[in-house]
């Protein structure tokens, strides 16, 4: 299966956006790719590690697209330990083995733009993902 540089199916050699791949932020959480379709359909999960948030060390769905280099990914911070009440949409590229994004959080209930929080992840590749 040919697939577009920078979607890459699990036999590429290189560190581009493709399945079973894990990157870890700057802050010390990490994105697992589980798939990413032909179509670019990205499936993983996600653990938060992140000083000053809620619902960190467990594992929470990822749902996203890549499309070439660019990425997106959302996260909704519910599972069988702990919800937050909240979600998170990631926006960025893959360049130089980096992805970089912008990221909101958005928490159920918010009524401005302004309790949105937003921030800039920076990703680099942290091994294969784990199941
Ligand atoms: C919440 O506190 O409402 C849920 C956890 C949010 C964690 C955020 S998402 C953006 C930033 N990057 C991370 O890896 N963690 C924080």
């Amino acid at each position: 299966l040919a697939l577009l540089p920078g979607i890459g199916g699990a036999a590429e050699a290189d560190d581009s956006v493709r399945s079973l791949s894990a990157w870890t932020n700057q802050r010390g959480s990490t994105l697992y790719i589980d798939n990413v379709s032909a179509s670019g359909q990205l499936t993983g999960t996600y653990i938060n590690r992140a000083a000053g948030f809620g619902c960190q060390n467990t594992p929470y769905p990822v749902t996203g697209w890549v499309l070439g280099n660019a990425i997106t990914f959302t996260v909704l911070w519910r599972n069988a330990v702990q919800s937050c009440n909240s979600i998170t949409a990631w926006t960025g590229f893959y360049y130089q083995g980096r992805i970089t994004t912008l990221w909101q959080l958005v928490s159920n209930g918010t009524t401005s733009p302004g309790q949105i929080q937003q921030g800039q992840d920076v990703f680099t590749r942290s091994g294969k993902a784990e199941a």
